[in-house]
């Protein structure tokens, strides 16, 4: 039996204890907050949203619990935009913290291009990992310490060769403190879903030695999901999944008509009539009314969406939806007087939580690495 005298054994007290794990809720595009939940496919309930996959070969594995569900809201996003990922160990940000440190393991984005954001499959074939971080053996850093350091912020920029188009990104985290001893690696992912903008036309066409089928891509017999991190020296650590990829011009299929409309966003975008928004719903303002039927009119419809606005609220908090709740109870108010000119004025800010810490650059170069 193996001795283990690395101090990061003293952790897995650590992670024993820790009953909070991780969860994808929010994302940058370009540092800006989308707002929690919003673009994001994010697992419903919120007592069981920061559990790691329960199996590494599940359908859980594509997009997390609940992830092969679309949600209404597709972010924008441009060539090369920097895409930041928010994990946090309580859905809701009630408290601070991103991941146990004990947690120690790699990290991962992979895209999915679809054609149909809302009908096709999430599930099978088409995925590709465009950034990864393993583990390091001159810093001696795994991912997670970094994620760590940064907050829970995980940064990546879009390669400049993707072609325009609808994607699903999805940033996966393996924690590894029970690897080895109790066969149980932990997967923490989710996914989002973006529109690229960008110049660059045609198909894009995936190496097959890139490609990756999800699941199937790891089962518990991969090296990188035994592995031990408590032992001493570790010089490599076999990221699992295929290899990096950083697609350019030439993974373009030809016969592309250059002359051709750029490709515009059609689908998940913020209707025009957005009075507010919470995660992946949106507020829907009243007719104007001046009598009494109306008036009531009027205050249904706005509970009626407000109860919407809750009940398809992923586990981020209800901070938003408690804004529109206040309005109709504005609404409400004037009606019980016998003042039936309406609506007021909508005049609620959306709630938008101010990142955990500076959101960082994409700190492990992949494509530099690759010119090397
Ligand atoms: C989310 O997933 C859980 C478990 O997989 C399932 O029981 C539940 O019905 C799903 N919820 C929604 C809103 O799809």
């Amino acid at each position: 039996m193996k001795a283990y005298t690395n101090a990061r054994l003293l952790m897995l007290g650590l992670a024993a204890l820790a009953n909070a794990h991780t969860t994808f809720t929010t994302l940058y595009v370009d540092r800006k907050s989308q707002g929690d939940g919003t673009c994001v496919r994010m697992p419903y309930d919120g007592e069981t949203a920061t559990f790691p996959i329960k199996s590494v070969v599940s359908e859980d594995m594509v997009c997390g619990r609940n992830g092969t569900e679309p949600v209404p809201f597709v972010c924008p996003t441009k060539k090369g935009s920097l895409l930041t990922f928010e994990f946090r160990l309580w859905p809701d940000a009630q408290k601070p913290g991103s991941i146990d440190p004990g947690h120690l393991g790699p990290c991962a984005v992979y895209l999915k291009k679809v054609d149909n954001m809302l009908t096709d499959s999430a599930s099978g074939d088409g995925w590709f990992k465009i950034w990864e971080d393993g583990y390091n053996p001159e810093t001696q850093k795994w991912c997670v310490d970094t994620l760590v350091e940064k907050n829970g912020l995980l940064s990546v920029n879009l390669p400049q060769g993707l072609p325009a188009g609808y994607y699903l990104v999805r940033p996966e985290i393996l924690a590894l403190h029970w690897a080895a001893h109790r066969n149980d690696p932990q997967y923490y992912l989710g996914c989002a879903q973006i529109f690229l903008d960008s110049d660059v036309k045609g198909a894009l066409d995936v190496p097959k030695e890139h490609l990756a089928t999800i699941p199937g891509y790891v089962d518990l017999d991969t090296p990188g999901l035994t592995f031990d991190v408590y032992q001493d020296d570790i010089e490599y650590y076999p990221i699992p999944g295929p290899k990096v990829f950083t697609p350019d011009n030439s993974h373009l299929s030809a016969n592309v008509d250059s002359k051709a409309e750029p490709m515009v966003q059609t689908v998940g975008l913020i209707p025009q009539d957005c009075l507010f928004k919470s995660a992946n719903w949106c507020g829907k303002p009243m007719a104007p009314y001046s009598d009494s039927a109306l008036c009531w009119e009027a205050v249904k419809n706005c509970y009626a969406q407000s109860k919407e606005c809750k009940k398809s609220s992923p586990p981020v908090g209800l901070k938003n939806c408690d804004l529109w709740s206040a309005y109709c109870e504005k609404l409400d108010k004037p009606c019980t007087q016998n003042l039936f000119e309406g609506p007021p004025a909508f005049e609620a800010k959306e709630v938008v939580l101010p990142p955990p810490g500076e959101l960082p650059a994409m700190w492990n170069n992949v494509f530099e690495k690759k010119e090397e």
